[in-house]
């Protein structure tokens, strides 16, 4: 796995060590509200970083003025590998929320997939309620091409019932890539 780097950031494999920065966004309710899973506790974070270490999906985000790590950008291949097709998924720490770390974060991981990885699409998915998120694929020019009903749940109820929740996809082609940076 490389080293992506833009004005602010430097993007990179996740070590054992990051979990307290891991930690200190997992622990928030706000923050895994839409994620599948809950709350982390620091045991689960050391088992978290650990996991991510290995795992080349997971991009850990850190400010280049102090090495903090304020989040992580999630990019894996989806489905036939011949179809050329991966996601896109984010978590930041609510703290750095506003400053466009996100998105800078994100469309360095475009880059590098269109102009390294040599993908044909890229989709990013999100609950239509969570307005950040959307707002965030529409700032990397992604297209929304699908409002789906109920296909998926995060949580489960006290009884364990799924909590069913509509999904948007939002996709980009290499050609609207490629355009955008002409
Ligand atoms: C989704 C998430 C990453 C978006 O965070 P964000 O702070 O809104 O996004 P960015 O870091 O790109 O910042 C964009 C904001 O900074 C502002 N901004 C400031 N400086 C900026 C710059 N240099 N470049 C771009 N935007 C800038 C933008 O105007 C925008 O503000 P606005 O939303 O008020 O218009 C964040 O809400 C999150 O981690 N949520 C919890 C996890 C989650 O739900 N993940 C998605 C599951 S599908």
């Amino acid at each position: 796995m490389e080293i992506l780097e833009t004005e602010r950031l430097i993007i990179r494999r996740f070590s054992a060590e990051d979990w307290k920065d891991l930690y200190e966004y997992l622990s928030q309710k706000s923050v895994v509200k839409y994620e599948p899973y809950d709350v982390y506790n620091e045991d689960a974070s050391k088992e978290e970083a650990i996991y991510r270490s290995q795992n080349d999906a997971f991009w850990a985000v850190c400010l280049k003025e102090n090495n903090k790590l304020i989040g992580n950008v999630y990019f894996q291949q989806q489905g036939s590998k011949e179809f050329l097709t991966w996601e896109i998924g984010y978590v930041f720490n609510p703290a750095y929320y506003g400053k466009g770390y996100a998105t800078e974060a994100c469309k360095r991981v475009l880059k590098y997939g269109f102009e390294q990885l040599g993908a044909h699409r890229i989709i990013g998915k999100c609950n239509p309620e969570n307005t950040p998120s959307s707002r965030l694929l529409e700032r990397l020019l992604m297209i929304r091409e699908g409002h789906f009903r109920k296909p998926a749940y995060s949580k489960k109820t006290i009884d364990g019932k799924a909590i069913w929740h509509d999904a948007y996809q939002y996709s980009i082609l290499e050609e609207d890539w490629f355009n955008s940076t002409k």
